[in-house]
């Protein structure tokens, strides 16, 4: 296998996410062939996917296209599989995890696919080499990724091993944490870009802040990470590997680092302690705690630097933790804040109820489709005017 070959690489997100994804590979200069419901395709070799998996900030895998075939049953599946030239590929010294999406009448046992595939695998390494490699479910070795729908499967790569997502800075995670990529994303939609201060009330385990604190320094997220599904396969550029990095590192500091300009303040509040505690930590982490101020109060006593400023805030809705009726007063005070403290400023709620958010009082002047897990959910955005100007009432849909 040669890595400058070409073919179809699929990234994978959360349902929801793709605007966003598509919206971040164009702007590496990739041109998208397909969007789909939680991904999007594009044309690219090893060193674009290894690109990729560096930059993407709200993908969960990059996966590089090896064959597509018919498949009519479980011995197809294993024929196909074990005609491809694994041993160019893959070390018999390797880690291997075989997962399987089966959405066909052929078979309804996806572990028995994914056996078949994976012995498919590891018998023509040991018919070619005299060795196999081991097997195993972390995906910390080479991932070797199979989509079966109908009578057409897709066997791709996994370029990524574990989800890009996982960032790896949340060492402390709060309650009910967004994931790092939905946090990303929902930066992305209040379009910050780290010129005019951001307020994260409710921060939990600071994930928001944290993702707005990167983005504005244009810090890389791959930088984060030290190992991908690509490093472990035979044809591995390690040299541009390390290239790609440096060259990342460098934009990063470039724009970001300590000695350079701030982005304009960053504040993370939460009532509970241990939220602050685990954000400050899950920051150190990531590297960006100096430019976060952290703060233990009422949400409603968080303090405001001079507007424009966005706030975003992510409370509790009920469905996972809290009581319904509690928060419907938590949701009314947050109204009370929004009017009372916040003129000026551009708000967001992340809410996954939105008869809580009718609480708030204000007129939407926008409303983003989001899922948190399969929990739908909705970025409602608030514009709240500074001076005299009278707040629009709510209307029936708010
Ligand atoms: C859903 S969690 C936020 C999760 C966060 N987005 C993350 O990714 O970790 C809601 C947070 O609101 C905090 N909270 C609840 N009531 C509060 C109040 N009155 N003032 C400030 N924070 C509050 C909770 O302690 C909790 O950390």
């Amino acid at each position: 296998m040669n890595p400058n070959d070409k073919n179809t690489i699929l990234v994978t997100c959360a349902p929801g996410l793709s605007e966003f994804l598509c919206q971040e590979v164009e702007t590496l200069g990739y041109s998208i062939d397909a969007v789909l419901p939680a991904g999007a395709e594009l044309q690219g070799d090893l060193y674009d996917v290894m690109r990729l998996n560096l930059h993407l900030r709200t993908a969960y895998n990059v996966l590089f296209l090896l064959k597509k075939f018919e498949c009519h049953s479980p011995e197809a599946l294993y024929r196909e599989v074990k005609d491809f030239p694994w041993e160019e590929m893959i070390s018999p010294q390797e880690l291997l995890s075989v997962v399987g999406r089966i959405d066909t009448a052929s078979i309804d046992n996806s572990m028995y696919a994914n056996l078949k595939a994976k012995d498919a695998i590891v018998d023509r390494i040991f018919e070619k080499t005299g060795s196999r490699p081991d097997s195993s479910k972390d995906k910390t070795g080479v991932v070797v990724q199979f989509y079966w729908k109908g009578e057409h499967c897709r066997l791709f790569l996994n370029t990524s091993g574990l989800k890009l997502t996982d960032r790896g800075y949340r060492k402390m995670p709060h309650k009910a944490p967004l994931r790092e990529s939905l946090a990303a994303a929902v930066i992305m939609a209040t379009g910050y870009d780290g010129t005019v201060p951001l307020v994260c009330p409710m921060c939990g385990s600071g994930t928001l802040a944290i993702e707005a604190a990167l983005i504005a320094t244009r810090r890389v997220p791959g930088l984060l990470r030290s190992n991908y599904g690509f490093m472990h396969i035979k044809p591995f550029d390690d040299v541009a590997w390390r290239e790609m990095r440096a060259a990342a590192l460098k934009q990063s500091r470039k724009r970001g680092g300590k000695s350079d300009a701030k982005p304009a303040p960053i504040i993370a509040t939460d009532i509970d302690p241990k939220a602050v505690e685990a954000s400050r930590r899950n920051a150190m982490t990531a590297g960006v705690d100096h430019l976060i101020s952290f703060e233990v109060c009422d949400f409603a006593d968080t303090p405001l630097p001079p507007e424009p400023g966005i706030i975003v805030m992510n409370p509790e809705y009920g469905q996972r933790l809290g009581e319904i009726e509690k928060l419907r007063l938590t949701y009314q005070r947050i109204g009370d804040f929004f009017k009372q403290k916040c003129a000026g400023y551009t708000a967001y709620l992340f809410t996954g109820n939105l008869e809580l958010a009718k609480q708030i009082g204000l007129r939407t002047s926008r409303r983003m489709g989001f899922f948190n897990a399969d929990i739908e959910c909705r970025l409602l955005k608030y514009e709240l005017y500074a001076g005299t100007r009278k707040y629009p009432p709510a209307s029936s849909d708010d």
